[in-house]
């Protein structure tokens, strides 16, 4: 089953190529962003897991705004118990920025 879906996930590729290119970049300025010292797919590390992540924002219709503003604006979050600047995506591309977001949300 697993196969079969990933190789339905190949075909859709082929047909949406762009996209999968994009997913591919997210991961590549995640780590970048150096956003994967704190957070991974399932694991909490000092920041929530990409999992978590999309639970909460879940159903939210204002989901890609917020976490929009979370990723470019470095607001201030308690890391640790320390308050501290969030790190910022190092992109200015908003495309770019809002694949990543899909690229969380999908987990
Ligand atoms: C030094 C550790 C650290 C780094 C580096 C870091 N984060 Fe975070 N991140 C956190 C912590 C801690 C929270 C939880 C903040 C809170 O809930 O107040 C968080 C929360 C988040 C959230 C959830 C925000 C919400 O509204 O629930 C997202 C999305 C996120 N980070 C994305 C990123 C991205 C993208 C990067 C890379 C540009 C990144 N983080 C880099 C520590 C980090």
């Amino acid at each position: 089953m697993k196969k079969l879906s990933l190789s339905l996930i190949a075909i859709a590729a082929l047909a949406v190529g762009a996209s999968t290119a994009a997913f591919a970049d997210a991961e590549g300025l995640l780590k970048t962003s150096k956003c994967t010292k704190c957070h991974a797919a399932d694991k909490d590390k000092s920041g929530p897991s990409w999992k978590k992540v999309a639970e909460k924002y879940k159903g939210k219709a204002d989901a890609e705004a917020k976490l929009f503003t979370h990723v470019t604006t470095g607001p201030k979050v308690k890391i640790d118990g320390e308050e501290e600047t969030h790190a910022k995506i190092k992109s200015t591309d908003e495309a770019a920025i809002k694949e990543v977001i899909g690229f969380i949300l999908k987990h």
